[in-house]
């Protein structure tokens, strides 16, 4: 089966044999047989680069259901199931006036993912409204429940991403959200700008998530248009004195304290300044708005953006001597 429409990338890479999962019965039925065979845990499909052909049984997480678990007066508890899509379901929670994943509008992917990558955008990180998650261990079927404080997220991090990788699936995860008296995170300049330019001076959850809405179109690919996996690298996180050095090199360099003693310096500025910003290779580049997203333009090859990628890596350790790892998994 070739796995084309199931990665945002647009990638072509085909799998040695493929199963849709909609409920948990089926998940554990399926690994009580085949857990000990190579198995692939496909998502939403929109953090990962396919650079070959998938010699497993593609598990294809379709698990769907939203509900309300629990209640106070200013708070609730919404369990997703791991299939919903992660921006059907920020829409569902505005419609309910549930503040808290506003600024998170509009990011690829499905709920169970979310977690592992600790998705985050204009100041709100998953971990913020995070309760729980449930997650079935491939190995013995066992469904597990996982704190926030277990799953040890850090920036773009997880637990199931680290000590744990590939030895479970999230089935469901539980978040809180405010039913009133929402607080709004307006930190991000561009979310100011985008509000003043509307003249809205009292915005609502439902503002905030059609700014984020207007800025991530103005700068990142629809990947129903372009194929791409949203941020290719993280933003690196450097030492303070690094930063002194860069700094008196690149007096431009925008940064953000992360610490008394580390800078972030973001990974789009240092490939715009070493040139690669909307350059185009054959099918693929990257993108003109945006130089941390690498793009296919139709029929581009897994392994050629994998090469893209480690140009940008090799080069941006030339001219600023700094690592930036990539985001999305290389398959
Ligand atoms: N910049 C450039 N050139 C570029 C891109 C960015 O100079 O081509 C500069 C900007 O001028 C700005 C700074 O870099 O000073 C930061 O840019 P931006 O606000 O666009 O955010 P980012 O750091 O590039 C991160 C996340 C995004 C998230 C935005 C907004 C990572 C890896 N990426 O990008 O997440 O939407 O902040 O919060 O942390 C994703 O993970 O897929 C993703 C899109």
């Amino acid at each position: 089966a070739s796995l084309k429409p199931f990665n945002t990338f647009g990638i072509n890479a085909n799998a040695q044999s493929y199963c849709d999962i909609g409920t948990i019965d089926a998940l554990s039925t399926v690994l009580k047989k085949y857990h000990s065979k190579p198995l692939f845990i496909l998502g939403g499909g929109s953090n990962m680069l396919l650079t070959k052909d998938i010699e497993a049984l593609v598990l294809h997480i379709n698990l769907k259901g939203i509900e309300v678990v629990s209640e106070t007066e200013n708070t609730v508890v919404i369990k997703a199931m791991a299939g919903e899509n992660w921006h059907n379901f920020v829409l569902w929670c505005l419609k309910h006036n549930y503040g808290g994943i506003e600024n998170l509008s509009l990011i690829p992917g499905n709920i169970g993912t979310a977690p592992i990558q600790n998705i985050g955008a204009y100041g709100v990180e998953l971990k913020d409204v995070f309760v729980s998650c449930e997650a079935l261990k491939i190995e013995d079927q066992s469904l597990e429940k996982f704190s926030k404080s277990d799953c040890n997220f850090g920036y773009r991090e997880s637990i199931f991403k680290q000590d744990i990788k590939g030895q479970y699936i999230i089935t469901s995860v539980n978040i809180e959200l405010s039913k009133a008296n929402h607080k709004l995170h307006m930190d991000y300049g561009v979310i100011r700008s985008e509000l003043d330019a509307n003249g809205i001076t009292k915005p609502t959850i439902q503002d905030i998530s059609n700014a984020v809405i207007s800025i991530r179109q103005s700068k990142l690919p629809d990947p129903k248009k372009i194929g791409n996996s949203g941020s290719f690298f993280k933003n690196p996180i450097i030492s303070l004195n690094e930063f002194i050095k860069l700094q008196s090199n690149f007096p431009d360099v925008p940064f953000y304290k992360t610490s008394e003693d580390t800078v972030k310096v973001p990974a789009g500025w240092l490939i715009e300044q070493a040139g690669f910003k909307g350059k185009r290779f054959k099918d693929y580049g990257v993108h003109n708005k945006q130089a941390l997203v690498l793009v296919n333009y139709g029929n581009a090859s897994g392994k050629e953006i994998l090469e893209l990628a480690q140009l940008i890596q090799s080069t941006i350790k030339r001219i600023f001597n700094i690592s930036i790892e990539t985001e999305v998994n290389i398959i």
